[in-house]
């Protein structure tokens, strides 16, 4: 049986009204649908309208024009509370610069989502980020205040707390921008795997080709709308592009 998709975009728009009065036309007609335990990639070059995007799925801007349905739901319908209980219940958000309440510890940067919820009882909640935090390979560094961890452990503590509601929907951008190269990788292993356990979908926006690779899909994002690119031929895609490097092209 085929599912309903959890994402289906319609010529999705947004355009800003810049301080010129001009309007500038970020994106110009996205189609795209994404089902549960899919993992999309976008990559672009800067300022391509990465970042605007993932705003729109996370339900923190509105759209200009086109159609959003989030599980058959059409978001642009919905008051801010209902979609701000939406994006709590169904949507986790892993950023480049992990984003972490730097005087808590890690148990409780990874409790923090539990709060809004009905998780129930404080016991409930530390039960479940402490099952989070092993799943991530961190169990022993529960207590340690968050500023004190590297920063590929940081970001495992953001993936715990990114997934510790069980989101249908987890939205990363550039979410190995701020690590080396070797502990990304391990980065985006964990959250594609733990992605494809609790058939959520992972939409990951990335400069690097190498974790556009580890999608199943990917999507070059260029003058405002969305091209099909294949991941082994996303270099040749990128280059075509002006001002775009891979992560390791960049620093080497
Ligand atoms: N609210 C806004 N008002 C004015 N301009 C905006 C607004 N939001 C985004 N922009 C502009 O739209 C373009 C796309 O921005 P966006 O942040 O989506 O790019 P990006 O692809 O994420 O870039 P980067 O890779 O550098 O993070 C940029 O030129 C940005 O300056
Ligand atoms: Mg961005």
């Amino acid at each position: 049986m085929v599912s309903a998709p959890l994402l289906e975009l319609r010529d999705l728009r947004r355009s800003v009204h810049l301080p010129s009065r001009e309007e500038l036309h970020i994106l110009r007609g996205i189609d795209l649908t994404v089902h549960g335990g899919d993992h999309v990639a976008v990559v672009g070059r800067s300022g391509s309208g990465k970042t605007t995007l993932l705003n729109l799925l996370g339900l923190i801007d509105h759209q200009s024009g086109g159609e959003l349905l989030f599980d058959g739901v059409d978001v642009s319908r919905l008051g801010e509370r209902r979609r701000a209980r939406l994006r709590g219940a169904s949507i986790g958000f892993v950023f480049q610069q992990f984003n972490l309440l730097d005087g808590r510890t890690a148990l409780e940067n990874v409790m923090m989502p539990l709060m809004y919820g009905s998780a129930g009882q404080f016991w409930r909640r530390e039960k479940l980020a402490r099952e989070m935090l092993d799943r991530v390979g961190l169990a022993d560094r529960a207590q340690q205040l968050s500023a004190r961890l590297s920063g590929g452990e940081q970001q495992r503590v953001a993936v715990a707390r990114a997934l510790v509601r069980r989101p249908r929907l987890i939205l990363a951008d550039e979410p190995t921008g701020a690590l080396d190269v070797s502990t990304g990788e391990a980065v985006m292993a964990l959250l594609d795997e733990i992605a494809r356990d609790s058939d959520a979908a992972l939409v990951t926006i990335t400069h690097d080709l190498q974790v556009a690779a580890l999608s199943r899909r990917a999507f070059l994002l260029d003058e405002g709308t969305l091209h099909d690119i294949d991941t082994d031929g996303a270099r040749d895609a990128l280059t075509a592009t002006a001002g775009l490097r891979s992560g390791r092209e960049a620093v080497s």
